[in-house]
């Protein structure tokens, strides 16, 4: 949430700025700003909307600068404005700013008796304001933040400018994440490496409290206490590519088309030479997997999607009772710990401020944590006993899709791997599932984008003008469902709930009238024939229903105005084939509207934020 670059070097730092934020654009995009040192001082040239009305500007144009910072923000402390867009200024500190001050108000209060006047609403101008006032005292940077870190609560990362220390960027972090990186031409900061890939690949996570010191030649580090750090540089494997669309119009479609690929590489390391689900190559023995009893499943959005989704399997695979809980929920209300009770985190981006909360507190609680988490090295990863990497690439979009979809196909082999490992499941049957996740999958997803293209065409066509529509579907369909409705509200802004089949009738069939779209999931043979009766309750009020169903429903007379069929070789290409499906609605209807897709109003794709 919030976007920060930083470069001090022997290269234009503007035009790394600018590049660099279109890339973190992802992280909020409502306000963009940079600060640039140059001759005449610090110039700051911000605004609101993208980076493109940056780029725009004519100071921007006229700025020529080697060390600078850069800032793209998702509101919280007062609105998209102008004044609001970082880098913020007081006295000599100029800084962005990503997570929230909780503390600001008390802060504000205590400056403005100091004197301090300020221009705009955010925590992060007070936090400039507390900074300077510390910097102010000693003249060092690297004192006066320390200083100002006891003073400031809640979670931070700041990239910062200091007016008489030319060339040199001062950085923290504490509950956001930061990451420095090391160029042939100079040094670098960012809040995630996919900003830096056309510069350097060579970076350094910031641990929390952590103080960097940046100069065009090296970084300093230095923890909280003052002692030395000396960076463990590590080599990020993305190509520049992965940050980029590859020829597609929208990083959403592109990442939905890499699914196949993210599937393979999701399970691939968890089979071993036999063919048998194994998690040791992620440092879990089967043994580990003999002691759950129990299990937790903590996420937000479609990670909880995920794990409602995995939830199913590990119940009717392992036979191990699993709950899934929302994050931002998991600390207020703990749910009952047993002995033998496993916290499994599911996070795309590893920063997720809610996730992290309830990992802290799981770990607080004695209980063992296993992240399933996609982007490695970041905090979640970091912090959880265990962790497994969904191995999905970079994700661009706001609205996730392989991120998710590794989720559930890390989940279902895990599920197999615990069946076999506490001998709930045979080898034989084990070997099977494994297999159909790497195999079958990947080619349904593959047969459904090609087959169907036209069908989702004409569908989304019909969904566009409308303002409410329903998802229905019985056992995993409908955990599915969830996730289906989330898309559609997220990228296309047709406001859709998602009901179990059964029980639409209990109430909300009201809203059901002539024209009404319904989506109706059935993934599962047994559960066919009652999803049916419920498309024809709705079909029967003037509902358009689309049905989503196996290729072995048999000649059934279809009460559905649209009927796209999953293939049916395993459990996996069912699953999956309707995983995609829904994801290729949701885009084609926000095409047809003209959505901004991978840029959806209000959202940002890692809130690291509570
Ligand atoms: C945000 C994103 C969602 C995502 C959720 C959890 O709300 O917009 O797409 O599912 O965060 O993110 P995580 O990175 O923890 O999976």
């Amino acid at each position: 949430m919030c976007g920060i670059i930083g470069y001090t070097g022997n290269g234009n730092a503007v035009p790394k700025m600018t590049e660099g934020l279109s890339v973190l654009e992802y992280r909020g995009y409502d306000s963009v700003g940079i600060a640039a040192q140059t001759d005449g001082g610090i110039s700051v040239v911000k605004c609101k909307g993208r980076i493109q009305t940056l780029k725009e500007k004519e100071e921007l144009a006229a700025l020529s600068s080697t060390c600078a910072i850069g800032h793209t923000r998702w509101a919280t402390h007062g609105g998209p404005s102008d004044i609001n867009a970082h880098p913020h200024r007081a006295g000599s500190v100029v800084l962005v700013h990503n997570g929230i001050i909780e503390n600001y108000k008390e802060l504000k209060e205590q400056m403005q008796q100091k004197g301090v006047y300020f221009l705009s609403e955010t925590d992060t101008e007070v936090a400039a304001a507390v900074l300077n006032d510390c910097y102010l005292e000693s003249g060092d940077p690297v004192a006066a933040i320390r200083k100002a870190m006891l003073q400031l609560k809640g979670s931070y990362a700041f990239g910062v400018l200091f007016d008489d220390h030319k060339g040199e960027i001062y950085a923290v972090r504490q509950g956001s994440p930061l990451i420095l990186a090391k160029g042939q031409d100079g040094s670098y900061l960012a809040s995630d490496i996919t900003a830096l890939l056309p510069f350097t690949r060579e970076y350094y996570p910031l641990e929390e409290g952590e103080i960097a010191h940046l100069t065009k030649s090296f970084a300093k580090l230095c923890s909280v206490g003052g002692e030395e750090i000396t960076p463990a540089w590590t080599t990020t494997s993305m190509s520049p590519e992965a940050a980029q669309k590859g020829g597609y119009p929208h990083f959403m479609l592109k990442e939905i088309h890499e699914q196949s690929e993210a599937i393979v590489k999701s399970v691939s390391s968890r089979i071993n030479a036999e063919g048998l689900p194994d998690f040791s190559a992620d440092g879990i023995d089967a043994d580990f997997w003999k002691q759950v009893k129990n299990i937790q499943i903590v996420a937000c959005g479609s990670a909880m999607h995920a794990g409602i989704v995995g939830s199913r399997f590990l119940e009717e695979y392992a036979k191990i009772p699993t709950n899934v809980y929302i994050a931002s929920e998991y600390r207020y209300h703990p749910p009952l710990a047993v002995d033998g009770t496993l916290v499994i985190i599911i996070s795309q981006s590893g920063e997720t401020a809610d996730s992290l909360a309830a990992l802290r507190y799981a770990k607080s609680a004695g209980l063992p944590t296993l992240g399933i988490v996609n982007a490695v090295e970041t905090t979640i990863a970091r912090e959880a006993d265990r962790r497994i990497y969904t191995y999905a690439g970079p994700e661009i979009a706001v609205a996730t899709t392989k991120g998710y979809c590794t989720q559930v196909s890390v989940l279902y082999m895990l599920s197999v791997a615990i069946a076999y490992a506490t001998g709930r499941m045979d080898a034989v049957t084990a070997k099977e599932i494994a297999h159909s996740i790497k195999e079958d999958a990947p080619r349904a997803v593959a047969h459904m984008l090609e087959t169907y293209k036209d069908t989702f065409v004409r569908i989304a066509k019909k969904l566009a003008p409308k303002e409410d529509m329903f998802y229905i579907g019985r056992g995993t369909a409908y955990a599915l469902s969830l996730e289906a409705a989330l898309k559609i509200k997220e990228i296309s802004y047709i406001h859709t709930e998602a009901y179990a089949a059964g029980e639409l009738k209990h109430g909300t069939i009201s809203l059901v009238e002539e024209g009404t779209p319904v989506i109706a999931i059935s993934t599962e043979a047994e559960l066919y024939d009652k999803t049916e009766s419920n498309v024809r309750e709705v079909a029967s009020r003037g509902a358009d229903v689309t049905l989503i169903c196996r290729d072995d429903t048999g000649e059934k007379e279809f009460s559905a105005n649209e009927v796209i069929l999953l293939p049916t070789n395993s459990e996996a290409a069912t699953v999956f084939a309707a995983l995609v499906t829904i994801q290729i609605l949701a885009y084609e209807t926000a095409r047809i509207k003209g959505c901004d897709i991978d840029r959806p109003r209000n959202l940002a794709k890692s809130v690291t934020v509570e």
